[in-house]
């Protein structure tokens, strides 16, 4: 057992090396301190509350902390890079359901039921606010999961009026408050639970409503959500350090979305809202031109004769695994005094920074991989622009087809260049499902095949 003031003095300490691990995983240099402090504060938060006053059942909790931990170990050992953003979107209908749970054991606890005036107000209101975003984000999240699972049809669901549908249920809710505050003793249960269901039903709508290349944001907003929950769990429980954990995944889940619905050229607000704004209004354009396609032993006759290389890679690398052999091309390109660097795309892959992390852990040096606006115009000048497993982001329809549903999403202008070689299975599209121009343009020819296959061919040739 500690005292409480032991307790408060390590919840303190707790939330500092939250702060410090936000700040650390800002950059990929101090990313593993950043997981790092998170680890050990999240160890001192469970320690000092499990050792706190007034918990009791210790042994429950060693055991339910025992299970979850082996399925999270078991889960995080087997989950491929490429299902990361699934498992955080489950991950954060966790967080939802629990807060949804704290507020009915909250309000039934006798404890709180003393409570009179104002401060028992304040508490129902709380309780209320907590169990609203709680569902959303729950059935929100599992939504997105199955979005992302491909489970679900990736396609935004869109119906007229939805946007009043949802300001209507958002009133009701309201009203359902005020019913909820004025009820007596536990007799404000049915309103929890039919806020509980709308709230439920707003979620679902919310995240069908959002799609195709929105689908990034929508889980950093949901990340964003989950904070909120577990910060509304800490008021409900008077839990200090999870307000102030709530709080800080919130914000900082806020100003990801904010961030890359600013690499996407998109509104925040019409994200969150689903498909506010014009949409496109006609069939995408035709595209026309003839594909060519490239062997192995042409593709490293073309990267022998250039000098500037710039490597763009996309999903499809991830699901290669592609990064070592990408990794040993480059050193050997770099020892015969070439320039090579990467492009990296904000939403590339499906998780943001997922490219940077499939080089960081091939050992590719950070000071060649730019981000798109570093380098987008100077594309111009590269000599060989070799893509790798990605589609979306370098697609031209983004800047000339108004009708394309990624029009107005920047993208990696790799056409400028004299030379483009596309590594792809084959003519498939990509996440947002639209036709790329790119493979019918003049200087682009195809390498088909799975992107590891083909880049240690190209490795073989190169060595020959
Ligand atoms: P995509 O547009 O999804 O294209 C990936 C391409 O990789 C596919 O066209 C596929 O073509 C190819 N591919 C798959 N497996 C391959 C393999 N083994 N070897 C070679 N190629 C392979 O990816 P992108 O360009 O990276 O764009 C990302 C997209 O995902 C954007 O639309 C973005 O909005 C969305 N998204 C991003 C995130 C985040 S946060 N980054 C989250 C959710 C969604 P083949 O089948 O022909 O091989």
């Amino acid at each position: 057992m500690i005292s409480s003031q032991i307790q408060l003095a390590s919840y303190l300490f707790a939330s500092i090396l939250f702060i410090l691990s936000l700040g650390g995983l800002s950059s990929q240099e101090s990313a593993k301190r950043g997981v790092l402090y998170g680890i050990v504060g999240m160890g001192i938060a469970i320690l000092s509350t499990v050792l706190g006053e007034g918990v009791s059942g210790h042994i429950y909790i060693i055991i339910a902390i025992a299970i979850a931990s082996v399925i999270g170990i078991m889960l995080a050992r087997k989950v491929e890079m490429t299902s990361m953003p699934q498992l955080v979107a489950i991950l954060h209908s966790f967080v939802g359901l629990a807060a949804v749970l704290v507020g009915f054991g909250s309000y039934l606890d006798p404890k709180t039921q003393a409570l009179t005036g104002t401060p028992h107000t304040i508490h129902l209101v709380e309780v209320f606010l907590g169990v609203f975003i709680g569902a959303i984000t729950f059935t929100g999240s599992i939504i997105a999961w199955g979005k992302l699972e491909g489970k679900i049809r990736s396609k935004p669901l869109i119906y007229p009026g939805r946007h009043l549908v949802n300001i209507a249920l958002v009133i009701i809710s309201i009203i359902l408050c005020v019913f909820f505050v004025q009820a007596h003793g536990t007799g404000g249960m049915i309103y929890l639970y039919i806020m509980t269901a709308i709230a439920s039903f707003i979620g679902v709508m919310l995240v069908m409503a959002i799609g195709g290349a929105d689908m990034p944001v929508v889980v950093s907003m949901l990340n964003s959500y989950s904070g909120w929950a577990a910060a509304a769990a800490g008021f409900m429980l008077g839990n200090d350090l999870l307000i102030v954990t709530g709080a800080l995944v919130g914000s900082s889940g806020a100003i990801l979305s904010i961030i890359m619905c600013e690499a996407m050229n998109r509104s925040f607000w019409s994200v969150i809202f689903g498909g506010f704004g014009a949409g496109p209004t006609g069939p995408a354009m035709e595209v026309s031109g003839e594909v060519t396609a490239m062997d192995h032993a042409e593709v490293a006759e073309l990267v022998k004769n250039a000098q500037s290389i710039v490597i763009v890679p996309g999903y499809g690398m991830a699901v290669a695994k592609a990064q070592f052999p990408v990794h040993e091309m480059v050193e050997r390109l770099k020892k015969e005094g070439k320039e090579v660097q990467f492009g990296i795309h904000p939403v590339a892959g499906r998780l943001p920074g997922h490219m940077n992390v499939l080089l960081a852990e091939a050992n590719v040096p950070y000071d060649i991989v730019m981000e798109m606006d570093e380098i987008n115009d100077d594309l111009s000048d590269v000599d060989l622009v070799l893509v790798i497993g990605a589609n979306d982001i370098v697609n031209p329809g983004a800047q000339d087809d108004p009708n394309s549903p990624i029009y107005g999403m920047p993208v990696l202008e790799v056409w400028n260049a004299k030379d483009v070689i596309v590594m792809k299975r084959s003519m498939a599209t990509g996440y947002a499902g639209v036709q790329n121009p790119l493979f019918f343009k003049e200087n682009t020819n195809m390498l088909y095949g799975d992107a590891k296959d083909s880049v240690a061919k190209i490795n073989g040739h190169l060595t020959e």
